[in-house]
């Protein structure tokens, strides 16, 4: 049988020759369909969607911890501040009403060896003590059954009056039942001897009496935190002191 030569199969599509001439009857290599660029290629990465829920997720964690780690610290900057300046009040608080070494009145007050009166001289006045120092000789400060007789010495006597708080005054020149030298309360008029006893007026009791230390070089210090509430024996409560 002779074969059709007009290009025509029996019933299929006619078969192009382009030239080049190439068997038509052999393999022709196939046109193949070029692929998209990748996302590499075309410089841009698009990330599937998962993926970017993912991302924006940790982000929005990282966003909360700096939140976090942001308020800590300027929590923990203003509690400090706070402490610190408690802390300065308190001290100052502290430091203005705790006592100490206290030199006057309600604490212990030195009297210098040249301060110290002689026995049977005037009474001193130590304004900072808020007492009359006295040096009494041996047997002095009772009168007409008023008070216990003593061996003599020191008596710090606190110059408030015991009947209602005036301060009482050393008046030299005052003379009661035929003696001069009195500590007389000008308010009530309540009349003490040289140790503090009371021997006229409306006080309930003599004066009071503060603790005295002599110390090694003549002067002595006096307790005006420690007073005890004079009482008949206070020409007995006089330390000796021989300076
Ligand atoms: S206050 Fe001193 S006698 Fe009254």
């Amino acid at each position: 049988m002779e074969s059709d030569r007009s290009g025509l199969g029996e019933g299929g599509p006619p078969v192009v020759d382009r030239g080049g001439g190439e068997p038509s009857g052999g393999s022709r290599p196939q046109r193949t369909s070029r692929a998209a660029p990748s996302e590499r290629e075309i410089g841009v990465i698009e990330r599937p969607a998962p993926e970017r829920a993912i991302v924006r997720q940790e982000q929005a964690r990282r966003a909360r911890r700096a939140e976090l780690s942001r308020r800590r610290f300027f929590g923990a900057a203003f509690w400090g501040a706070m402490g610190i300046g408690l802390t300065g009040s308190l001290a100052a608080f502290l430091s203005f009403f705790w006592p100490r070494g206290l030199q006057g009145f309600g604490g212990e007050v030195p009297v210098s060896a040249d301060l110290i009166p002689r026995p049977g001289d005037n009474p001193v006045r130590v304004a900072n003590g808020k007492f009359w120092l006295v040096n009494l000789e041996s047997g002095e400060g009772a009168h007409a059954g008023f008070g216990t007789p003593g061996s003599g010495g020191l008596v710090a006597l606190f110059w408030v009056c015991p009947h209602l708080g005036c301060t009482v005054p050393w008046r030299e020149a005052f003379t009661f039942e035929g003696a001069t030298g009195w500590f007389r309360c000008p308010c009530h008029g309540s009349t003490y001897s040289r140790a503090g006893v009371r021997v006229f007026g409306p006080a309930p009791r003599p004066m009071d009496t503060m603790d005295i230390t002599v110390n090694a070089d003549g002067s002595i210090t006096v307790d005006t935190g420690s007073i005890t509430p004079g009482g008949e024996d206070n020409p007995t409560r006089a330390v000796p002191y021989d300076a």
